[in-house]
């Protein structure tokens, strides 16, 4: 079986178990394996589903956690084996919000040993760091390119496309926000709580304690509530999170934020589920398969504010919710087909990039219910992509408080997020996502006169592929690990601090664009002396051209000595 092992790294056992709550509703299969590596613990296949499975619930998660930590109250090292392709690897592929709870403790990493300049200048102002700051000069260099705005990039017509689905008056388009917010904008205005590990360095960009470079465009839903402007509102802007190096990740990407409202003092006899319910009527029907198992909303797995709305002004709200974001996505699929149906025509019966049931077999979508710290109830909306369900947006009710605090409490609505590479990806089959900052004109003239007459819509055709170059790099990180059993004062402290993240971040820092992907492929605890030992399997090959073997020995050269002065790591 092909799995894959996702290092849920050092976290307690309350994390764990919070962790395992919110994971649970969304899956039982795909987990195969649960391993305590720390205490050589595994458990296999048929438990860890078990205790997964939404059926056994409140019993099993506590008891899988009380297996893995046996008499111990402290930190474990946690990894879960998954099976590729499930969608419980897909989901934690992803990056949404409540993913961060597995990733790291939060706010706990260590300053980078590299230094950092004392101010930096991003779009024109000017911030003064502290050591905070952890945004390397590439990422510093993107926040002026504004994918989103630039005429023909298949990022700005995909916004184009989400826009045209909410017109104005009601939506008013907001697209050029600055990207540096304050902490409090990006995770308090939300409600996330003080310790969520989305706050960790680990996995996101600070300029310095209290700015950082926002990890969702979530960060001006307050602002936007308060402002109360109209009725509706979609923002689309450049976001930041630190993460993996593959084909589908990058550290920046581009995020689309939708919101409605409706407020009981200005709707006729104050009546506001059936204002909702009449303005649900006014939007068109679709003809698209979609499965709604899960009930409107459930008091354990997906409440109800119910102190604040009524079961008939929620159950109305996400009615005109669903619909909205069912006519987004199929308006964006619809223009998919269209488009491989033009390039299948155009190639005159020979071989093209999509196949014949892409072109012809209906859309089908699905809600599953999904939790964010601003919204109950939450959901997911996926759609049947190739053979896969596939997740494009999280949405919901939206807090009551946020309403409140921007002093409205009268208001409720709903809510939604989507990232808008993952479904660029899909329009225009671009098959990399580092693709989309490419400058190249091969690329960039594909999409030449789209913005202006989307009936232009083609799939991408790849210029080529280029060979692939794979180099490891094995080392040893500074200290005994306390995984290791060299526990105790003093112990492994790099170690324990160690991220993935943090080797990500200096790898495209040496080498760019020309990074693939970086696997872990080995890693070890030497039984004698404790020292934890990582091999990392990097993939270079550029988009461009084919990389010699000079070319890529030089690169990781200089990957290598970036790891040793950055991370302080001893290479073996
Ligand atoms: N901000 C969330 C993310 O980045 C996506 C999201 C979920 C946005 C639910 C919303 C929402 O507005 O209601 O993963």
């Amino acid at each position: 079986m092909d799995t894959w092992r996702i290092r849920v790294g050092w976290i307690d056992k309350v994390k764990f178990e919070m962790a395992i709550q919110v994971i649970r509703p969304f899956f039982l299969s795909g987990i195969t394996q649960i391993a305590n590596r720390a205490r050589g613990l595994r458990f296999p296949h048929h438990q860890a589903s078990k205790s997964l499975n939404p059926d056994y619930s409140m019993v099993r998660p506590r008891g899988i956690a009380n297996a893995l930590w046996p008499r111990v109250g402290g930190r474990s090292n946690i990894a879960l084996v998954v099976q590729r392709g499930s969608r419980v690897s897909r989901l934690l592929a992803q990056p949404p919000c409540w993913r961060a709870a597995y990733s790291s403790d939060a706010a706990r990493s260590r300053p980078d040993v590299a230094t950092h300049p004392q101010t930096v200048e991003i779009n024109g102002n000017k911030y003064t760091t502290d050591p905070w700051f952890n945004v390397s000069s590439t990422v510093l260099s993107l926040t002026s390119r504004k994918l989103h705005l630039q005429k023909d990039h298949p990022v700005a017509i995909t916004r184009k496309i989400v826009e045209s689905v909410f017109p104005p008056p009601t939506y008013r388009y907001y697209n050029d926000f600055d990207p540096v917010v304050s902490t409090y904008e990006n995770f308090d205005s939300l409600g996330f709580p003080p310790d969520h590990p989305g706050r960790a360095r680990s996995d996101t960009y600070y300029i310095n304690k209290d700015t950082l470079l926002r990890t969702h465009t979530s960060a001006h839903e307050a602002e936007l509530f308060r402002a109360g402007a109209s009725g509706g509102f979609l923002i689309s802007g450049d976001v930041y999170r630190r993460d993996e190096v593959d084909r589908s990740h990058y550290p920046v990407f581009h995020q689309m934020e939708g919101a409605r409202v409706w407020d009981r003092n200005t709707v006729p006899n104050g009546d506001l589920a059936a204002a909702v319910l009449q303005d649900l009527d006014r939007l068109p029907k679709h003809n698209m398969t979609v499965e709604d198992p899960s009930p409107p909303s459930h008091p354990d797995r997906n409440p109800l504010q119910a102190e604040h709305h009524t079961p008939e002004e929620a159950a109305a709200v996400a009615a005109h919710l669903k619909r909205s974001l069912e006519l987004m996505v199929n308006e964006i699929f619809s223009r998919a087909k269209a488009a491989a149906t033009a390039a299948a025509g155009a190639k005159n019966g020979t071989t093209t990039t999509t196949t014949a049931a892409e072109r012809t077999e209906p859309l089908r979508v699905r809600w599953v219910e999904a939790s964010f710290p601003f919204t109950s109830p939450s959901w997911e909306l996926e759609v049947f992509y190739q053979g896969d369900w596939l997740e494009v947006l999280g949405c919901g009710v939206s807090k009551h408080e946020l309403h409140a605090h921007a002093s409205g409490p009268s208001r409720m609505g709903w809510a939604f997020g989507i990232g808008l590479e993952r479904i660029a990806m899909l329009l225009f089959r671009i098959p990399d996502i580092r693709l989309f900052w490419s400058r190249d004109v091969r690329f960039l003239s594909q999409f030449r006169g789209v913005e202006d007459d989307l009936a232009r819509l083609r799939p991408f055709v790849p210029f080529s592929k280029y060979p692939a170059c794979y180099r490891d790099v094995s080392f040893w990180l500074r200290g005994a690990s306390a995984a290791g059993g060299g526990g105790g004062a003093g112990a492994g402290k790099a170690a324990a601090d160690w991220h993935g993240n943090d080797l990500m971040e200096v790898v495209r820092d040496a080498a760019g664009d020309c990074v693939e992907d970086v696997r872990l492929v080995d890693e070890f605890v030497h039984p004698a002396t404790g020292r934890r030992s990582m091999c990392y399997r990097i993939n270079y090959r550029s988009l461009e051209k084919t990389l010699t073997n000079a070319e890529a020995n030089e690169m990781h050269g200089r990957v290598t000595r970036a790891l040793v002065e950055r991370l302080g790591v001893e290479v073996r």
